[in-house]
């Protein structure tokens, strides 16, 4: 048993379908990739499983129907890291961390604050300054630090690289690296899919709400077909 499990979810928007019925296994402890190209319905994969829009087919979690409020998800441990790094402008980035947090309890915050800022040590350095003057890159760590300041059991991430300078870039998946590494399972959604192929251990590509292809991250990367098509190389 995986996970979490999808099967035959659709999700439509009026009378247009986007997602016609698709099929995942999100393992424990691994990263787990979703690629596909603009409108292929990633960032509607991730919202059906929030509970933030409306779907059919079934998803199941340890084994049990998981329930399609988006309250109950987040309490499940599922937590979503939405596409576009919107952080709390106006407040500093620790005040930020700490509206993530899972308990109220202060001992825990600090704890966990400590743990966020071992694993971003940028973050640290800028904990007092408003979150709304960090670079790009230092607001894509935030969020990501805030996610897990929840204590996820799975962390879904909505096109983390998009719009980073590539050193960024490599940063943040490194940082993913690092979350799979400390036990937390990772669905890491990218158009990115060359770097994310290279750190995942298994892919999903969608196309107009079709699961096209499924494999390895090292199988994929070397499938000649899914090179001339995301990798920007030719045949
Ligand atoms: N709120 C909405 N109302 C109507 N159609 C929508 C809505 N949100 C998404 N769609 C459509 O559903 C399809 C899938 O969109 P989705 O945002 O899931 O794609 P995506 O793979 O995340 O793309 P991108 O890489 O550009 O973020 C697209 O055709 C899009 O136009
Ligand atoms: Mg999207």
């Amino acid at each position: 048993m995986s996970l979490l499990e999808i099967r035959g979810l659709k999700v439509s928007y009026g009378y247009v379908e986007a997602l016609h019925g698709i099929d995942m296994d999100i393992e424990e402890g691994r990263v787990t990739a979703l690629i596909g190209s603009n409108g292929a319905g990633k960032s509607t994969t991730i919202k059906a499983i929030s509970g933030m829009i409306r779907h059919s087919g079934s998803i199941t979690f340890s084994g049990k129907e998981l329930p399609s409020s988006s309250n109950k998800v987040v309490k499940a441990g599922i937590i979503q890291i939405p596409e576009g790094r919107r952080v709390f402008a106006g407040l500093s980035v620790e005040e930020n961390l700490k509206l993530g947090a899972y308990s109220l309890d202060g001992k825990t915050i600090k704890e966990d604050l400590e743990r966020q800022y071992e694993l971003f040590p940028r973050l640290r350095e800028r904990s007092s300054q408003d979150a709304g003057t960090l670079s790009g890159g230092e607001q894509q760590m935030l969020v990501i630090a805030r996610g897990l300041m929840a204590h996820p059991k799975i962390l879904m991430l909505d096109e983390p690289s998009l719009g980073l300078a590539p050193i960024v870039v490599n940063e943040v998946f490194r940082i993913i690296e690092s979350i799979k590494g400390a036990g937390t399972t990772v669905l890491l959604v990218e158009q990115n899919a060359n770097t994310s192929l290279k750190i995942s251990d298994y892919a999903y590509v969608l196309e107009n709400g079709h699961i096209v292809k499924e494999g390895t991250g090292s199988s994929l990367l070397s499938d000649p077909a899914i090179a001339a098509a995301y990798l920007g190389k030719r045949e």
